[in-house]
């Protein structure tokens, strides 16, 4: 054979197709038009507007005043594995190995991406909740696997059914990826309605990644944690984090929690792309889990004030916002003003000075709506509030 016929002709192309296909988030466009103006009350960002716990920057600082700039080992500090470990167990009475079963990622966004890559093979299925958080699709599709749609909706608490994730299961179907609390709409799946989705994935045996990052922000209602289910505790990948709830979100901490056997294959990944977490958010979340628990608990109580104000302000103007029980999200519809969550959100920016993301930025079935971050103080809540009000009275339909 001649050399001139082994050669491929490929279409030339800088950068990969795999990530071509992937559109920018939704939520950017709208952080550079913001970033432009003055005056702006920001409901966009899904940020604590707190700053960390002073215990926990001071004892970051004193780490840096020893020396602590160095790597850690691959999984993170032995120390913060073992607090988390006493962690999962006091809080959920779950065991699991600080040695083999834990992982300390750069924040849960690296434990999504690192969840996705470790048992997605090319065309494998995973089924997502829409709407869901942005990254939820991507780390899919960049790990080569097809994400697969099932629609929720306000009229059912934007709770993902069993039964709607059982249509959609087929021989390729490798895992569900859910977030509870969830990311726009703040709804909360209780206990009754994950055991289902259990049974669905022990029947199918398909994995589970639970995203609970939001786990300690809830409202009056209880956090279930999937992997106390019957039975899935070996099939599920726990992710959680410090950036919301300890108003850590620059330390860049989070962690997976899984079998053995798929934190080895995580680990994998992660020593040849991060190496390791930062040393000193590492060192920051020893002290979180130590003694944050009274900071967390009155960030609580005022995220709580905050929610109840924001989500009888949104039903008052009209509209129609179901209750949102965790994270610190409110999902109002804006069916009523006749615009598209885009166009809603660009002119209530340029006309009212107000930042919400469109609903259509976290998938399909979050066109109507706009996500209202109220990790902002009240006052802020307040004033835009009212300078929504004028926008949705100015564009009333006739
Ligand atoms: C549902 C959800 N998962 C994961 C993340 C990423 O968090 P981290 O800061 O731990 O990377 C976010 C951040 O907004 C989120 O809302």
């Amino acid at each position: 054979m001649s050399t001139k016929s082994r050669v491929h002709h490929r279409k030339y192309s800088l950068t990969s197709r795999r990530v071509e296909q992937l559109s920018p988030s939704g939520i950017r466009k709208f952080f550079d038009l913001l970033a432009s103006m003055e005056g702006v009350i920001s409901l966009g960002v899904g940020e604590p507007d707190f700053a960390t716990p002073w215990h926990i920057r001071e004892a970051a600082i004193y780490s840096l005043e020893k020396g602590y700039t160095m790597y850690t080992s691959n999984l993170g500090m032995p120390e913060l594995r073992q607090e988390l470990s006493r962690y999962l167990k006091d809080n959920h009475n779950l065991d699991y190995d600080p040695d083999s079963e834990l992982l300390i990622t750069v924040g849960v966004s690296e434990g999504l991406d690192l969840a996705a890559r470790a048992i997605v093979d090319p065309r494998d299925e995973v089924i997502l909740p829409d709407p869901c958080y942005v990254s939820y699709s991507p780390c899919v599709v960049l790990a080569g696997g097809t994400p697969i749609m099932v629609p929720t909706s306000q009229e059912n608490d934007f709770e993902i059914s069993a039964a709607d994730i059982e249509t959609r299961v087929t021989s390729k179907t490798k895992a569900i990826l859910i977030g509870n609390p969830a990311n726009p709409t703040g709804a909360v799946m209780p206990r009754d309605k994950l055991l289902p989705i259990a049974d669905v994935a022990r029947r199918h045996k398909l994995l589970v990644i639970s995203d609970e990052i939001y786990a300690r922000l809830v409202y009056g209602v209880e956090h279930t944690c999937f992997a106390t289910l019957p039975e899935v505790k070996e099939s599920t990948i726990l992710l959680g984090g410090f950036s919301k709830a300890y108003a850590m979100t620059g330390w860049r901490i989070g962690y997976a929690a899984a079998s053995t056997e798929v934190i080895a294959s995580m680990t994998k990944i992660h020593q040849y792309t991060m190496m390791c977490a930062p040393i000193m958010g590492q060192v920051a979340a020893i002290e979180a889990l130590r003694s944050g628990n009274t900071s967390v608990a009155e960030m609580v109580e005022e995220y709580n004030r905050r929610r109840l104000t924001m989500v009888k302000g949104l039903n008052d103007i009209g509209l129609s916002c179901f209750e949102p029980r965790g994270a610190f999200y409110a999902f109002p519809s804006i069916k009523s003003t006749g615009m598209t969550s885009e166009e809603f959100a660009e002119k209530l920016l340029i006309e009212e000075k107000v930042a919400v993301v469109p609903g259509s930025a976290f998938g399909q079935c979050g066109e109507g709506y706009v996500r209202c971050c109220y990790a902002t103080s009240l006052a802020d809540i307040e004033e835009a509030l009212s300078r929504m009000k004028r926008f949705v009275s100015k564009h009333k339909k006739a």
